[in-house]
């Protein structure tokens, strides 16, 4: 079956076509007969930094048919061969997900095919799963606006970990937007760290299984404006918060008896972040897994490829009640939902 996917939860505004290949009866799925087909995506980006959700809303609907078209092209698809629609229905900024959902009720309605919702943090770890070829994962999450320690456990996707204020993406983003870089913080962050020599002792918030950065950012702010070398700091953030995420990812794995992490969210693109993960996984006997950075960074791929898990599990819904859902928790997946995660548990998916 052919599912086209639409992602807009923050500024990305996504289409992607993924065939799962196999036919509507068919209760498995063979996962290597799955093909991402097509993953086209256009970004709204600003000269400062930050971004206003209305104009990002209004990139989106400025995009759309040119993306989701170009999606279509490459993949050599017609609407009319498409099976289901699927749209990230949260969680995420309400004025983006407002378009991508508008944008599949159309095209669900104008060709009279299925229409499908997606949790965005789920569509995370599933892609990591695919295309790494992990098999019951641990997940650390890290975007802009989301961090997380997912995993499957007792029948459901549970949160074993998450930031108490801000996702550590902004957080990187904040600081380097005080130390007068650009944006996206995180790779300039990255760079400057590279010439760091010394650690800078820094607040280190694990707080149970959660972790915090408001404090540690204040904190920031007063060793900047005390004159502490930038780079140093680069690289004292980077040791610290990564050393957080790192110990709580740690604790989930003991705790689930799993032996995978995955890593998922754009701050993984981060080569620090990847190596202590690494190192991590090595020291436990563990695996890592570490997705292309097109599949860490918000995608439409992932909504896609989620859409026809879902789709498999039963869990169509009509367009009046798929109304869009900026803060579904990803412990908050109902049960079938996650029986489509179950049902996708063995390898190949069975
Ligand atoms: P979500 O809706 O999942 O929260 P998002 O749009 O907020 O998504 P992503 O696109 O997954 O987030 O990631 C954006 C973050 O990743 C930014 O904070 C950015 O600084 C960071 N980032 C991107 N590339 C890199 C890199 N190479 N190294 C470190 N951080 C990076
Ligand atoms: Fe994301």
């Amino acid at each position: 079956m052919i599912c086209l996917g639409i992602e807009t939860t923050a500024h990305t505004f996504g289409a992607s076509v993924v065939d799962d290949g196999a036919s509507k009866g068919d209760k498995k799925i063979d996962r290597s007969k799955v093909r991402i087909l097509s993953n086209v995506k256009d970004s709204y980006t600003t000269e400062a930094g930050g971004m206003i959700p209305k104009d990002a809303a209004e990139h989106h609907v400025a995009v759309c048919g040119r993306v989701i078209q170009e999606a279509l092209d490459k993949a050599g698809v017609r609407m009319r061969k498409v099976d289901i629609v699927s749209f990230s229905q949260g969680p995420g900024l309400g004025h983006c997900l407002r378009i991508g959902a508008m944008a599949a009720r159309l095209l669900a309605a104008k060709h009279n095919l299925p229409l499908v919702g997606v949790n965005h943090c789920i569509a995370h770890l599933e892609i990591g799963r695919l295309v790494c070829d992990a098999h019951d994962p641990v997940l650390l999450y890290v975007s802009g606006a989301n961090t997380q320690v997912i995993a499957f456990d007792g029948g459901r996707y549970r949160i074993f970990g998450e930031t108490l204020d801000i996702g550590v993406g902004n957080f990187l983003d904040c600081f380097a937007r005080c130390l007068g870089l650009g944006f996206p913080g995180g790779p300039k962050i990255y760079e400057l760290a590279l010439k760091g020599k010394n650690y800078i002792k820094l607040p280190y918030v694990v707080k149970g299984m959660d972790v915090s950065f408001g404090g540690l950012l204040t904190n920031l702010k007063q060793k900047i404006e005390s004159g502490s070398s930038h780079e140093d700091l680069a690289f004292s953030v980077q040791e610290t918060v990564f050393a957080m995420l790192l110990e709580v990812s740690e604790r989930a794995l003991a705790h689930c008896n799993k032996g995978e992490l995955l890593l998922g969210g754009g701050v993984a693109c981060n080569k620090r972040l990847v190596e202590m993960a690494k190192r991590m996984c090595e020291a436990r006997g563990a695996s890592c897994f570490v997705p292309e950075p097109e599949f860490l960074l918000d995608n439409a791929a992932m909504i896609a490829w989620n859409g026809l898990l879902v789709f498999r599990a039963g869990e169509t819904i009509r367009i009046e009640d798929s109304i869009i859902r900026p803060y579904w928790r990803t412990d908050e997946v109902n049960s079938k939902l996650s029986k489509a995660c179950l049902a996708a548990k063995a390898r190949p998916y069975a």
